[in-house]
């Protein structure tokens, strides 16, 4: 029998397999380990592992530890900080490399990558989030519809029995307030009923190029540019033309609420290289998707409410609903797609929306 080809089956693991010898130096760096980190072997091998990542980094101090003490660590939930200062989640298992005599050759790496588990787990989180949410959202709007009604009826029956003096202003704030209240609600049912799609072939620079003139005056009052980075030989996509006007009305209508000081407002589109969302079946095999980066140069979303921004009602702006989001959400939802979204503080936000291309 021919011996096994350990190469070729380490090349071809999905997990990343990285070996060092005792003084730390990198042997080994397998094709997942390429992808996972983003450098390649060749830029790899023969560098020390505290060089290729931050010295303090789980991997090098695992490492360290299991050439020191010949024994295994593990960490089922681990993370892996690249150069660029991005965190993937991974686990991590280092074992040692024994000589015959039993002492320590070199120790070796395996992480998984847990981005697409994490991401998933995060959703199924959120469902379950909104699905009470909207279960007790729905039945307190039901509870409040008919009152809120009788009151704004009464509301304009005095203001029409008083006319002018000074009744009247208390009852026109009156009036407003009790308008806001019905418009949350509207909101709230939407997002709770089927919303109707009626999908089709759509040109999407015609879309976000509609989306921006309606928000030019708005953009004008906050000293926001707007620039364009259209790739002109994008596919339409398969989407509900007005479905997804709202959906890039309101990204961008809260990119520009995130510039009070001006900025640039950057509109990207190209074919999706994301690996995780770079294909989508809707029947009739897997076709490619569709990416658009709507960036601002705003502050930031606030770390206490990043993992919460597409759940309903949470919002840091004064008259804002805190509706939007969640409603892209679902939207995109409905398109098979998917949204993403990357802050820094005090520099900007960029959603990342992926569509599938029609056909
Ligand atoms: N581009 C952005 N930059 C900074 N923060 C943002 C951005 N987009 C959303 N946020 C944050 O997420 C919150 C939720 O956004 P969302 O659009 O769901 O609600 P809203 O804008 O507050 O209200 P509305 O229902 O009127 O849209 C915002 O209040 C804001 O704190
Ligand atoms: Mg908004």
């Amino acid at each position: 029998m021919a011996r096994p080809d350990y190469g070729a089956l380490i090349a071809g693991l999905p997990d990343a397999v990285i070996g060092v010898r005792p003084d730390l130096e990198v042997f080994l760096w397998n094709a997942a380990a390429e992808a996972l980190t983003g450098r390649s072997a060749t830029r790899a091998v023969g560098r020390a592992a505290s060089e290729l990542f931050p010295p303090e980094t789980r991997l090098v101090r695992h490492l360290a530890e299991t050439l020191r003490s010949g024994e295994t660590r593990g960490e089922a939930e681990s993370s892996l900080e690249t150069s660029d200062g991005r965190a993937i989640p991974t686990s991590l298992v280092t074992a040692p490399l024994l000589g015959a005599a039993g002492e320590v050759l070199g120790a070796v790496a395996v992480l998984r990558d847990l981005s697409r588990l994490k991401a998933l787990e995060a959703e199924v989180r959120r469902g379950e989030r909104l699905v009470a949410l909207g279960q007790m959202a729905l039945a307190i709007a039901h509870e409040i519809r008919n009152p809120l009604a009788a009151v704004r009826g009464a509301a304009q029956l005095l203001e029409r029995e008083l006319g002018e003096g000074a009744w009247s202003e208390h009852l026109g704030v009156m009036r407003r307030e009790i308008d806001r209240v019905n418009r949350v609600m509207e909101a709230l049912l939407d997002l709770g009923r089927p919303l109707r799609f009626s999908f089709a072939a759509v040109n999407l620079h015609q879309l976000l190029d509609r989306v921006c003139l309606l928000a030019e005056a708005t953009a004008r009052q906050h000293g926001v540019l707007t620039v364009r980075r259209y790739d002109p030989s994008l596919p339409p996509v398969w989407a509900d033309e007005d479905r997804l006007t709202q959906v890039f009305q309101n990204l961008v209508q809260n990119g520009l609420e995130a510039m009070a000081g001006g900025g640039r407002l950057i509109l990207t589109t190209r074919l999706s290289a994301n690996p995780l969302y770079a294909k989508v079946d809707l029947g009739g095999g897997p076709r490619p998707m569709v990416e658009v980066l709507v960036a601002d140069e705003g502050e930031g979303i606030p770390e206490a409410i990043r993992e919460r921004i597409f759940d309903p009602f949470v919002t840091t702006r004064p008259r804002g609903l805190g509706l939007g989001l969640a409603l892209v959400h679902r939207i995109v939802e409905e398109h098979r797609g998917a949204v993403r979204v990357e802050t820094t503080v005090g520099k900007g936000t960029t959603f990342a929306v992926y569509l599938p291309v029609a056909r």
